[in-house]
C-alpha cells in the first residue's frame, strides 16, 4: 500500500485504528505549552513518514535551517533503509544549521549511517559535530564506529542546555585526516523538562556526598535499559521519545537472575514528586532480581558491564519499584549498589525510598572515570545483610546512564577500536557484491563455503515440535524472554547494543561481511561472552533430557532429534537440539554463530536459551513451544480450526518477529525459510519465528558461491532468489505472502496428487483466483461467511503483493505487518457491529475440522528445508514458462522457473 492510499485509508479509519494501534497511552511531558519537535530528514527535500513512531521527518532542503546551499546531499548507494537513514547531506567544509529556539533544556539525536555516498567511501569520513558551545563529536568515524559494534547506522543522543535564540549545529570535516568529509542523515532536536535537575546525585565513591549539578551541562545518552523487561520503542515512552534496551546482553556471567513482572492486582502509581515523564509505567512494571535461592545469592553478584569512554563523568540514574506481593514492608530486600567496585549505596530498600509497592523511585549517582580509550563499566547489585533483611535479594528496573560533559563542554570520546576481524574494507562492506573481485575474496569464499554447507547442515535439524503438553505456567521467566503482556511492536528495537553509546539501531543491509559479530566489549571478547547465551555443560543436557530419552523426543529431522527436556531443577521445559557431533573447526564456527544468535531477542522469535558444544556435541536449548506449528492448527489436524482473528493475529505475531529480524537487530538477519512449520506458537497462541539466524547475512550469499546453498522450501521459494541468486529481505516476504495465503486457504503450499495442475502451487493458484475475483471460493470453508469483507480485500492484497514477480515490487515486512494490522481492526471493528460473526475459538468438532482431517495428500517430501542445488532438475519440467504463465498458473515450479531475470 503506497503512503497516499495508507493516508486516506487513515482518514477514514482514522480514529479507531490509531486508537488499536497505538495502544500504550502517550504520557505527554509538561512541555507542551512551548514544545518544540523537529525531525529532519538530511539531503532531501522529500517528507517522510515514520509509522511505528507517528513521526514525520521533513526534508531538510525545504526549511530554512540551512543557511548555505553548499553542501551535496546524497541518496543510500543500495536498498532502501527506513527513514531518516535513506538521505544523507554531505559536508567537505564547515557548515552549520540554525535552528531558532527558544532557551531550555533538549534532546538532540543524530542519525547516521555511514555509508560509499556518491564517490565517497565510508571509511574516509572524520568530523567533528558541535551544537552551540558543545563539542559533541570529534574526529568521529561514524564508519569505525558502526563497524565495532557490528551496526549498519546509529543514533547519538544528547541532552542540551540552549541559552540563547538560536543553535549553532555545525559539521567540521577533521583537518587531519586526509579526503575527510562529514555527513549527516538526520537530525531530531527536541524540547525537553529538566530531567537531570530533578533529584539530587550523589558521588558513588562510597562517600555519599551530594554531586553539585551544574545546570548547564550536556548529556550524552550512553544506554538506557529497561531491566527485566523488552525493548521499548521510541512511541511507548512517556512522551519523550526515548527508547529503551532490553538489559540481558550486558548482564555479566551466569548470574540473570530472573525477570518477572508486576502482580496483576499491583498498580503503579507515580508519588507527586515525581513526574511521569522521568520514566514511562512499562520500565517499572518489569524487573529483575536474583532469584529465590538465598544461598545462591549471598555468592553471587548480579552485574551488568556497559562499555563507556574512559575519562568522563557519568550519570548512573537506577529505577525501582516492587511489583510483586509479599515485597510491602522494609527489611524484606536489601541490598548493596556498586559501581565500578564502589559500594555507590548500602542498605538500600526499594519500599523504605518509595513508600509502598507499586510506588516508583529513582536514584541517580555520579562515577568519575579516568584516563581514556573504552573501559567497561560494572555496575553490580549484592544483597545487604546489615540490617535483619527477610530476603536475601536485590532489585532492579530501568537503568540510565549519561555521560556528563563536565569538562570544557565537550562530550567527545575517542573512536572505538573494532575488534581486528571486524576490520574489513568498505568498499567491500558497501558496494555492490557483484563487482567484488574473486580473487580479492576468495580466501574468505573459501573459509565461508565450509561455514555454509556445515552451517546449513545445522539449520537442517529439523524443529517439528510436535508439542501436546501445556507449558507449566511459571511467573518467573526465564532470562531474556519478554513480557508476557507486551503488545506493542518494537521494529527498531535498538537492541543489542553490545558496546558504548545508546541509541544504536539496526542493519539494513544485506552486503555485510558478517564474518563475525565479535561482541565488541573489549574486556570480554573471547570466543563466547557466557553474558549473551548460557553454556550447557554436557552432564546438564543429559539430566535434562533424562540421557536423551526417546520418550523425549518431540521430533526428528534429517540431521537430529529435538527432545523436550527441563532445566534449573525442573522449573523451566526447554526444546533441545541435538546434532551430529562436531569438528574442532566446526565448533568454532558453532560459536560464531550462538554469538549471533543470542542477541537476537524478542517476543515473536524463539529464543535461543542457550547451548553445549561440549565433547564435540553440538546441541541448541530453545523455549518451549507449549501449541506446536502454526501449520498444525490448519490442516491435516485434530486440532480445532483457528478463528479469522486467531490467525491475524497469528500472522501478525510472525510478521513482528520477521520485522525484527529484517531491521531490528545489528545485521540483516534473512529467514530463508519462512513457512508454517516455522512459526510455532506458545501456550498463549503468540506467535515466534523460529529456525532464524543460522542462515545470517553476509559472504554466505555471495554471488560466487550461492548458487550451491539455493535454501528453502518448495512452495515458498522466492523466484527471484532462484533465478538471480540475488537474496533480500524480499525473499522472505515472498515467503510469508504463501503463508498468507495457506493461513487462508488452510491447505499446503504444494499439492503434488490429485488436484488439477493449475492448483498445485498455492502461490499461483491463490494469485489466479484473486486476480480472477474468485479468491473467496477458496478460501478454508471454515472461514467462509466469517470474515468481514473489507478485510479479507485488504488481506488478499496484501498477500498479493507479497508474492510480486521482482522482490522490488514487494512490500517490505513492516509494511506487510502495518497492512495485516490495519486488516485485523477492519475485523474487530465488523465483529463488534455485529457485520460479522466471527466465530469462537473453542473447539468443537466443525465440519471443517472433519473435512481437513481427510484432507488432501501428502506434500511431496522435497517441501522440507533442504539444501538444495540450483541445477537441480525441479521434477524435470521446463524452463519456458514465461510471464504470461505466471498469469495462468501452470506447473508447480512456474514462479521459480521463470527465466526472465536471468
Ligand atoms: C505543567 O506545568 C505547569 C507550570 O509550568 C503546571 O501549572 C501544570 O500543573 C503542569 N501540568 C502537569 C500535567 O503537570
Ligand atoms: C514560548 O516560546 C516563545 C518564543 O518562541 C517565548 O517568547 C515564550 O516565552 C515561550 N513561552 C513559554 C511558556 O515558555
Ligand atoms: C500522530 O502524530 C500526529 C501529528 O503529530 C498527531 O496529530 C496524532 O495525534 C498522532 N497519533 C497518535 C496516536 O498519537
Ligand atoms: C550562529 O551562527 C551565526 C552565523 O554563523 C551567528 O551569526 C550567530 O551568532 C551564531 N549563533 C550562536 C548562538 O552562536
Ligand atoms: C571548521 O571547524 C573546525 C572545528 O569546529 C575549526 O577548527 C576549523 O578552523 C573550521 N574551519 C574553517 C575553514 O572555518
Ligand atoms: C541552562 O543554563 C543556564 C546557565 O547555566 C541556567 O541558568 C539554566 O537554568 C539552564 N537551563 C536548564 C533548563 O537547565
Ligand atoms: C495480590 O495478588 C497476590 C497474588 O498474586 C496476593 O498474594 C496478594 O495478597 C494480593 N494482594 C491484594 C492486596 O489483593
Ligand atoms: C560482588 O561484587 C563486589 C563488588 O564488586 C565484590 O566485592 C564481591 O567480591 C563480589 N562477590 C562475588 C561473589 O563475586
Amino acid at each position: 500500500m503506497n503512503h497516499a492510499t495508507f493516508l486516506s485509508l487513515l482518514l477514514i479509519f482514522g480514529a479507531p485504528l490509531l486508537s488499536f494501534y497505538f495502544t500504550v497511552p502517550v504520557l505527554a511531558a509538561n512541555s507542551t505549552s512551548n514544545s518544540t519537535h523537529i525531525l529532519l530528514s538530511c539531503g532531501t527535500s522529500e517528507t517522510s513518514i515514520d509509522y511505528v513512531n507517528n513521526l514525520t521527518w521533513i526534508g531538510d532542503s525545504k526549511t530554512n535551517y540551512i543557511s548555505q546551499k553548499a553542501s551535496q546531499t546524497s541518496p543510500i548507494p543500495y536498498g532502501s533503509p527506513s527513514v531518516p537513514y535513506n538521505n544523507a547531506r554531505i559536508f567537505t567544509s564547515n557548515y552549520t544549521y540554525t535552528f531558532p529556539l527558544s532557551p531550555g533544556r533538549y534532546f538532540l539525536r543524530l542519525y547516521f549511517n555511514p555509508a560509499n555516498y556518491s564517490n565517497l567511501i565510508a571509511s574516509d569520513s572524520y568530523f567533528a559535530v558541535t551544537a552551540g558551545p558543545y563539542t559533541l563529536l570529534s574526529n568521529f568515524s561514524a564508519w569505525i564506529t558502526v563497524t565495532a559494534l557490528t551496526y549498519d547506522y546509529l543514533v547519538r543522543e544528547f541532552s542540551i542546555n540552549v541559552t540563547s535564540t538560536t543553535l549553532n549545529l555545525t559539521f567540521a570535516p577533521s583537518t587531519t585526516q586526509p579526503k575527510a568529509y562529514a555527513f549527516i542523515n538526520g537530525i531530531e532536536i527536541m524540547s525537553s523538562p529538566d530531567i537531570f535537575s530533578t533529584s539530587p546525585a550523589y558521588l558513588a565513591d562510597g562517600t555519599n556526598s551530594l554531586f553539585p549539578y551544574d545546570p548547564g551541562m550536556a548529556f550524552q545518552t550512553m544506554y538506557r535499559l529497561n531491566v527485566g523487561g523488552r525493548s521499548l520503542n521510541r512511541f511507548e515512552d512517556s512522551g519523550l521519545y526515548r527508547s529503551w534496551d532490553d538489559d540481558s546482553i550486558y548482564i555479566f556471567g551466569a548470574d540473570f537472575g530472573v525477570t518477572f513482572q508486576k502482580d496483576s492486582n499491583v498498580t503503579i502509581e507515580y508519588p507527586s514528586t515525581m513526574p511521569q515523564y522521568i520514566a514511562p509505567v512499562l520500565v517499572y512494571e518489569t524487573a529483575r532480581s536474583m532469584g529465590p535461592y538465598p544461598k545462591i545469592n549471598l555468592n553471587s553478584n548480579l552485574t551488568w558491564i556497559l562499555n563507556v569512554d574512559a575519562g568522563f563523568y557519568y550519570l548512573l540514574r537506577f529505577h525501582f519499584c516492587e511489583i510483586q506481593y509479599p515485597m510491602t514492608k522494609v527489611n524484606q530486600r536489601v541490598f548493596f549498589i556498586y559501581i565500578n567496585n564502589q559500594t555507590a549505596q548500602s542498605q538500600f530498600d526499594v519500599i523504605a525510598y518509595s513508600g509502598g509497592i507499586g510506588i516508583p523511585i529513582y536514584m541517580d549517582y555520579v562515577v568519575i572515570t579516568a584516563g581514556s580509550g573504552q573501559m567497561d563499566m560494572w555496575v553490580t547489585l549484592h544483597p545487604d545483610l546489615s540490617t535483619q533483611t527477610e530476603y536475601f535479594d536485590a532489585i532492579l528496573n530501568g537503568l540510565e546512564v549519561f555521560k556528563m560533559s563536565k569538562v570544557e563542554n565537550n562530550l567527545a570520546g575517542l573512536n572505538p577500536v573494532p575488534p581486528p576481524q571486524n576490520i574489513v574494507d568498505p568498499t567491500r562492506a558497501f558496494n555492490n557484491k557483484h563487482k567484488e573481485s574473486k580473487g580479492k575474496v576468495m580466501a574468505i569464499i573459501v573459509g565461508v563455503v565450509g561455514s555454509v554447507l556445515l552451517l546449513s547442515f545445522i539449520v537442517c535439524i529439523c524443529l517439528f515440535m510436535i508439542y501436546k503438553q501445556k507449558k507449566k505456567k511459571d511467573k518467573v521467566s526465564e532470562e531474556g524472554k519478554v513480557s508476557e503482556e507486551a503488545t506493542v511492536w518494537t521494529p527498531l528495537s535498538f537492541y543489542g547494543i553490545s558496546n558504548s553509546q545508546s541509541d544504536v539501531s539496526a542493519k539494513t543491509n544485506t552486503t555485510s561481511t558478517g564474518t563475525s559479530t565479535g561482541n565488541g566489549t573489549g574486556s570480554h571478547n573471547s570466543s563466547l561472552p557466557a553474558n549473551l547465551c548460557r553454556h550447557f555443560s554436557f552432564h546438564e543436557i543429559l539430566a535434562a533430557t533424562n540421557r536423551f530419552d526417546e520418550a523425549l523426543v518431540l521430533g526428528v529431522g534429517g540431521f537430529g532429534k529435538v527432545y523436550q527436556g527441563e532445566i534449573d531443577n525442573g522449573s523451566t521445559k526447554v526444546a533441545i537440539k541435538r546434532g551430529n557431533p562436531l569438528s574442532e573447526q566446526g565448533i568454532h564456527e558453532f560459536q560464531t554463530e550462538i554469538e549471533l544468535l543470542s542477541k537476537l531477542r524478542h517476543r515473536h522469535l524463539v529464543s535461543l536459551i542457550g547451548y553445549c558444544e561440549e565433547e564435540n556435541e553440538m546441541i541448541l536449548v530453545y523455549d518451549y513451544m507449549a501449541r506446536g506449528t502454526l501449520r498444525e492448527h490448519l490442516y491435516k489436524t485434530q486440532n480445532a480450526p483457528l478463528t479469522w482473528k486467531q490467525r491475524l493475529e497469528i500472522c501478525i505475531g510472525a510478521a513482528r518477529g520477521l520485522h525484527y529480524l529484517h531491521t531490528g537487530a545489528k545485521h540483516t538477519v534473512i529467514h530463508r525459510d519462512v513457512k508454517t512449520t516455522n512459526i510455532l506458537l506458545d501456550e498463549k497462541w503468540v506467535a515466534k519465528v523460529s529456525d532464524f539466524g543460522l542462515s545470517k547475512t553476509g559472504p554466505t550469499l555471495d554471488h560466487t558461491h550461492v548458487s550451491t546453498v539455493v535454501k528453502g522450501s518448495f512452495g515458498y521459494l522466492d523466484p527471484e532468489y532462484f533465478r538471480r541468486q540475488q537474496l533480500s529481505e524480499k525473499s522472505d516476504v515472498y515467503s510469508f505472502g504463501v503463508v498468507l495465503f495457506e493461513v487462508l486457504c488452510a491447505r499446503p503450499p504444494i499439492i503434488s496428487n490429485d488436484v488439477p495442475k493449475e492448483q498445485v502451487n498455492l502461490a499461483d493458484w491463490a494469485l489466479f483466483c484473486q486476480r480472477k475475483g474468485v479468491l473467496e471460493e477458496i478460501i478454508d470453508s471454515y472461514l467462509k461467511g466469517k470474515i468481514a469483507p473489507q478485510c479479507l480485500k485488504k488481506y488478499a492484497e496484501t498477500a498479493e503483493k507479497c508474492l510480486a514477480d521482482q522482490g522490488i515490487d514487494r512490500p517490505s515486512i513492516g509494511d506487510v505487518l502495518w497492512n495485516l494490522e490495519f486488516a485485523l481492526q477492519l475485523q474487530i471493528n465488523a465483529e463488534e457491529s455485529g457485520s460479522v460473526v466471527g466465530g469462537t475459538t473453542s473447539g468443537e468438532e466443525t465440519p471443517a475440522v472433519i473435512l481437513r482431517k481427510k484432507e488432501l495428500a501428502d506434500e511431496p517430501t522435497s517441501e522440507s528445508t533442504s539444501t538444495t542445488n540450483t541445477t537441480m532438475s525441479m521434477g524435470g519440467r521446463s524452463i519456458a514458462s514465461t510471464d504470461s504463465d505466471r498469469l495462468a498458473p501452470s506447473a508447480v515450479f512456474s514462479e521459480i522457473m521463470n527465466p526472465k531475470g536471468q
